[in-house]
């Protein structure tokens, strides 16, 4: 802490030379944690991912952002179905499995959609889509799905904040 009780902060201009710094200060803005799933022609694959987002509730659509550099890009790239598993705090076991292996599947029960989508149970919320849009963006891509079918629970959810693995409890602030 400096003086008056502000915490320091790092300022600086995004460069190719400075990617880390980028990161970890991207990191600060806290998220849910989810895997997104696809049948491909070498099987089910499955990334933890972080960079879902909500956008549209009419029609219902959302994003996520994969690496053109992960060695699972190509399968999502060429995916025309697609799942997004919102995980809850259990689930971090999971998580940790699809970090390091995109054939985690072939391991981790699960069951398949009408289209072949590898489906995991029991997470906060599911989402099966359809490719909607895909748009090019620096090293990633992001990719659109329309929804066609969305499954809600209830629980604790698992958490990314700088760079650690939480759980967020609903707690109600400002009242
Ligand atoms: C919390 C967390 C969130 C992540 N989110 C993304 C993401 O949004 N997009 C992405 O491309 N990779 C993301 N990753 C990395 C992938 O899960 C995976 O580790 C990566 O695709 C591995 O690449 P490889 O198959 O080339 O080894 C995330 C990793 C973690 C731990």
């Amino acid at each position: 802490m400096a003086d008056g009780g502000i915490d320091m902060f790092t300022e600086f201009t995004p460069n190719s030379s400075n990617t880390k710094m980028l990161r970890n200060a991207f990191s600060r803005f806290a998220t849910g944690v989810t895997i997104v799933s696809c049948d491909s022609l070498d099987g089910h694959i499955g990334m933890t991912v972080n960079s879902f987002s909500s956008i549209s509730l009419d029609p219902a659509l959302i994003m996520w952002a994969p690496d053109k550099k992960s060695s699972r890009f190509k399968y999502f790239e060429a995916a025309e179905y697609f799942a997004v598993h919102v995980l809850n705090s259990d689930q971090y076991q999971l998580c940790s499995e699809f970090v390091k292996n995109k054939n985690a599947f072939d391991t981790i029960a699960h069951s398949t959609s009408n289209e072949g989508v590898p489906l995991i149970d029991n997470c906060l919320a599911r989402f099966h889509c359809r490719k909607f849009d895909m748009h090019d963006a620096g090293d990633h891509k992001i990719i659109i799905g329309k929804v066609d079918n969305a499954l809600e629970s209830t629980g604790n959810a698992l958490s990314f904040y700088s760079g650690e693995f939480g759980e967020i409890k609903s707690k109600e602030l400002g009242k």
